[in-house]
């Protein structure tokens, strides 16, 4: 039996939409998942500004492998597959830093940053069939640069990064657009695990529902300590924002931006920042990127949240179990209290000990307990608001809009996949 089929109930006419809970704990649709969604889409690797000048490395878990991605002396930035030509072993065992070479640990052979193989000891042994230009890294097979984005694909005939990201392009230029100047990720990485299915993390990135509920004590008591009105997080539907379907997968949730609790000279330049923001965009797209908060999710396993300028990725290891990344990506430009202030507010809620996170990990690790109970109860609802015409950030659209993307491709419809409730259904203009 094909190991997906029957996973994904969605009754549009009936505003029904269940998720077997199969899909997060069999390991089979786990292997399924590697070759037809990970091996198949664009994977964001790393941010340029993490390569500064030549010579500068990560490593990374990228779609299952480990990665080096190195800005070569030509100032050109590559990804290997970090695996020795020789017998196999890892060639760079460090996290990031600056090379000329990199030397295999195993028997020392070595290659420059563009992947030639440069040294290898004793190598007059090796008979005229040993062709030494072949035994270089090998690069992934592709790898495309949005605005300081690096993402790289396993597919070779995959189609270009700006066409995957679609309509999800415009919402990404306002992640990176805000502050007015070049985006960096600031020095170092939340790296943390989770005993849940890596598509548990996919809905909660996104999903606006369970906000006041599990992280009641920030929006209820942290941010009216700090000077937040925190009215404006549960109101009516109508200040609630909106969740969108943005194509092919990729989602967002948006709300109108509260107003700031910062005072003195970092809220003066945040009001500089937005006037240059008019300056450069124009009033209008100047209020789009300013004035609104966007978590916006890029299939399969990429979000950016704007609140806290966040960037996320996150990989299966096992099907109740995930690797996650988290960086910050903040405007170069900023004074030195601004940035204090924008990193105060990221690791608030998403640090290790902030307000978010630990939350949301028990979250997800009680869902992922819950699913051993499936053959009682094999199905998740995710039906919330497809009744909706506009559906707001606490309606589940957007967790809709990857089930339908993953399902397609599980099921080999590698095509354009329409992800919304209704043909009619597009994002408001605002
Ligand atoms: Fe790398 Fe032998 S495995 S040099
Ligand atoms: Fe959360």
């Amino acid at each position: 039996m094909d190991s997906s089929a029957d996973l994904i109930l969605d009754d549009r006419a009936r505003g029904v939409f269940r998720v077997n809970r199969r899909a997060f704990t069999d390991p089979e649709i786990l292997e399924k998942e590697r070759r037809e969604v990970f091996d198949k889409c664009w994977l964001y690797a790393g941010h340029e500004s993490e390569l500064a000048g030549p010579g500068a490395f990560f490593t990374r878990q990228v779609g299952g492998r480990p990665v080096i991605v190195a800005r070569g002396a030509d100032d050109r930035i590559r990804g290997f597959l970090n695996t020795c030509p020789h017998r196999g072993n890892i060639v760079c065992r460090e996290g990031h830093g600056t090379a000329r070479t990199f030397t295999c640990f195993y028997h020392a052979w070595s290659f420059n940053t563009a992947g030639e193989l440069v040294g290898l000891p004793g190598a007059e042994s090796y008979t005229a069939a040993f062709d030494r230009s072949a035994m270089g890294l090998r690069q992934v097979p592709k790898l495309e640069n949005y605005r300081g984005m690096i993402f790289i694909s396993y597919d070779s005939g995959i189609c270009s990064l700006p066409d995957y990201l679609g309509e999800a392009q415009e919402y990404l230029d306002y992640m990176i657009d805000f502050g007015g100047a070049e985006v960096e990720i600031a020095q170092g990485a939340q790296a943390y695990s989770m005993k849940a299915n890596w598509k548990l993390l996919v809905e909660n990135s996104i999903d606006g529902y369970h906000a006041m509920s599990t992280h009641n004590r920030y929006f209820r008591q942290y941010l009216p300590d700090i000077g937040m009105d925190a009215a404006g997080w549960s109101g009516p539907k109508r200040i609630m924002g909106i969740g969108a379907a943005l194509g092919n997968g990729h989602s967002m949730v948006q709300a109108p931006q509260r107003p700031t609790p910062l005072r003195g000279s970092a809220k003066a330049e945040l009001e500089q920042i937005r006037a240059n923001l008019v300056d450069k965009f124009g009033p209008d797209r100047a209020h789009r990127i300013a004035d609104y908060t966007r978590n916006l999710f890029i299939f399969p396993n990429l979000i950016l949240i704007s609140l806290w300028h966040t960037v996320r990725t996150f990989y299966p290891v096992a099907p109740d179990y995930m690797e996650i990344n988290a960086w910050a990506l903040l405007p170069k430009n900023d004074s030195p209290e601004l940035r204090q202030k924008r990193y105060e507010n990221f690791i608030s809620f998403l640090g290790p000990a902030g307000f978010g996170t630990p939350d949301d990990v028990t979250g997800l690790e009680g869902c992922q307990r819950g699913f051993a109970t499936q053959q009682e109860f094999p199905w998740s609802d995710i039906s919330r608001g497809m009744g909706e015409a506009a559906p707001t950030t606490t309606d589940e659209l957007q967790m809709r809009a990857f089930w339908r993307r993953w399902n397609a491709l599980m099921e080999g419809r590698s095509g354009p996949t329409d992800c919304r409730d209704r043909p009619e259904q597009s994002v408001a203009a605002e």
